[in-house]
């Protein structure tokens, strides 16, 4: 069988490497020229641990190729995966231009029998538009309708460790109907994922919309966790009682589980925030309300603001002449991906308030500096104040607060008493819960967690300070090179 993967961001390129690296011969399309022509020459546009060696390797070997010829692709492949992007559109539905354009260009090109396999995160009901796509194309040709079958077969990867998941899922879905290509469609679905069926099937079968509508409930009771165990944090926060603690107490309850419990200063990604909306969007066109879904919403939103209120308590709403360091700005570990990513609020906010911000990201530095853009668009002077830092410690050179945002692990263990001969006021603000209050009490930091007995604060004191910053100064020739760069 021979596969064909149709748009090639994190979901279609991850899916194609490791497909070939089962042996598949796959050809991955796109239709953003340079992204191809930057493949086509073993340049990975997005960063995800070891899928540039998979894609090497495959490329090396001959398994794995780029094009953005639909015509070449769609004649490539037995199963043709879509794997575009469903953004949200203003109502917070999914935006299904990118599935419904794919769909007729497979009609259009379409000669002998093809499995479209959508891999994209769509609503229920997806399914049937890619079916009457296609069969509009293929009537429009003078066709047979039964040249295809459209199976769902959402895709569960976290990013940062995208390769690792898609090698060894949990499970498999696979959504398929009742009709007259049935059995061909199953055996091929089988076929595709022997490889990891050969101990015990993960696969779990299903009916389409059944597949389609798992995967907005698999991210948003993830998401769920999430808000659950902030809203318990800052319960915790006014109660002097630790989180971390609940955390553990909860989550050996096998009921429970130990996943998804860690309270933080919100979830952003380019999946949970868009799956829950569209989840409520989805409801609310069948005249339902998700309740429990808007709520996690809104705990998310207010969360992703929590540092920044409590540096307010702490400073005042004017924060002009104040320096805020901050640790992270992709969303999370081991991605550039900045979609939704705290950090962006955090330092709109922060810029707004007249602060200065020097940022430090071990990779996402340029992906950050590209969305900042974006998001001081109305007010593009605000970023004369923001910075991004050579280095963690360059960072914090007389800074007043340090955030911490993304949980990279090189921020797990850093040198405290470095830190604080550097910074003007050692005030830390630990939005990931990484580092022991305790410990940073005794060295005479000030340190904020989300939900961590912050009656354990020390108070500084926060008395108004000229503007002028020498450190900051400094090092605004490493922000025209990244700003060249961005
Ligand atoms: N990123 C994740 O972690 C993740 C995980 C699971 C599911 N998903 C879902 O998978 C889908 C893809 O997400 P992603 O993060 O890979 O998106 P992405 O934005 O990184 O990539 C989408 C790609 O599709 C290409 N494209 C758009 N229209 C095209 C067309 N007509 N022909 C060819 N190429 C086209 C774009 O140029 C882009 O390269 C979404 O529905 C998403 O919700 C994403």
């Amino acid at each position: 069988m021979r596969i064909t993967v149709i748009g090639s961001g994190y979901v279609g390129l991850v899916t194609g490497a490791c497909l070939s690296d089962l042996g598949f011969k796959v050809v991955c399309l796109d239709k953003d020229e340079e992204k191809v022509r930057a493949l086509q020459e073993g340049d990975v546009p997005i960063y995800e641990p070891g899928l540039k060696e998979v894609l090497a390797r495959n490329r090396a070997d001959g398994r794995i190729r780029f094009t953005t010829d639909a015509c070449e692709a769609i004649e490539h492949g037995d199963i043709l995966f879509i794997a575009v992007g469903t953004p949200p559109s203003e109502d917070g539905s999914a935006d299904l231009a990118h599935v419904l354009s794919v769909a007729s260009m497979i009609g259009r090109h379409l000669k002998g029998f093809k499995l479209v396999v959508n891999k994209s995160t769509v609503p229920v009901g997806t399914a049937d538009r890619v079916r009457s796509a296609i069969s509009h194309e293929l009537s429009h040709r003078g066709m047979s309708l039964d040249l295809y079958d459209v199976v769902s077969n959402p895709e569960f990867l976290k990013e940062g460790a995208a390769i690792d998941d898609f090698m060894r899922p949990d499970r498999i879905v696979v959504g398929i109907d009742d009709g007259v290509n049935l059995a061909k469609s199953q055996r091929m679905m089988g076929d595709l994922y022997a490889s990891f069926n050969r101990h015990h099937s993960r696969t779990v079968w299903m009916d389409v919309r059944s597949a389609e509508l798992t995967k907005y409930a698999a991210n948003a009771m993830l998401a769920t966790r999430i808000s659950f165990m902030n809203e318990i944090a800052n319960l915790a926060d006014v109660l002097g009682a630790d989180v971390d603690h609940i955390r553990r107490g909860i989550g050996a309850d096998t009921r429970i589980g130990h996943s998804f419990l860690y309270a933080g200063c919100g979830y952003g990604g380019s999946c949970f925030p868009k799956d829950t909306q569209a989840l409520v969007s989805t409801a609310k066109a069948h005249g339902q309300s998700m309740r429990l879904v808007s709520a996690t919403e809104q705990v998310n939103e207010q969360q992703k603001l929590l540092l920044v209120d409590r540096l307010v308590q702490r400073m005042g709403p004017d924060l002009s002449g104040r320096k805020i360091a901050i640790w992270g700005l992709s969303f999370k570990p081991n991605t550039d991906d900045m979609r939704e990513a705290t950090s962006r609020v955090v330092i709109r906010h922060l810029l707004e308030r007249g602060a200065m911000v020097s940022a430090y990201d071990p990779v996402a530095g340029s992906e950050a500096m590209a969305a900042l853009q974006i998001d001081c668009q109305a007010d593009p002077g605000l970023l004369d104040r923001f910075d991004l830092a050579a280095d963690d410690m360059q960072a914090l050179q007389g800074a007043d607060a340090l955030m911490v945002l993304t949980e990279w692990k090189i921020f797990h263990n850093p040198d405290f008493q470095l830190m604080k001969d550097l910074m003007r006021r050692p005030f830390i603000l630990d939005g990931r819960n990484l580092y022991n209050p305790e410990a940073l009490s005794e060295l005479g930091m000030a340190y904020q967690g989300v939900g961590r007995r912050n009656d354990l604060v020390q108070l500084l004191s926060f008395e108004p300070i000229p503007s002028t910053d020498a450190f900051f100064q400094s090092s605004q020739v490493e922000k025209q090179k990244l700003n060249a760069n961005a």
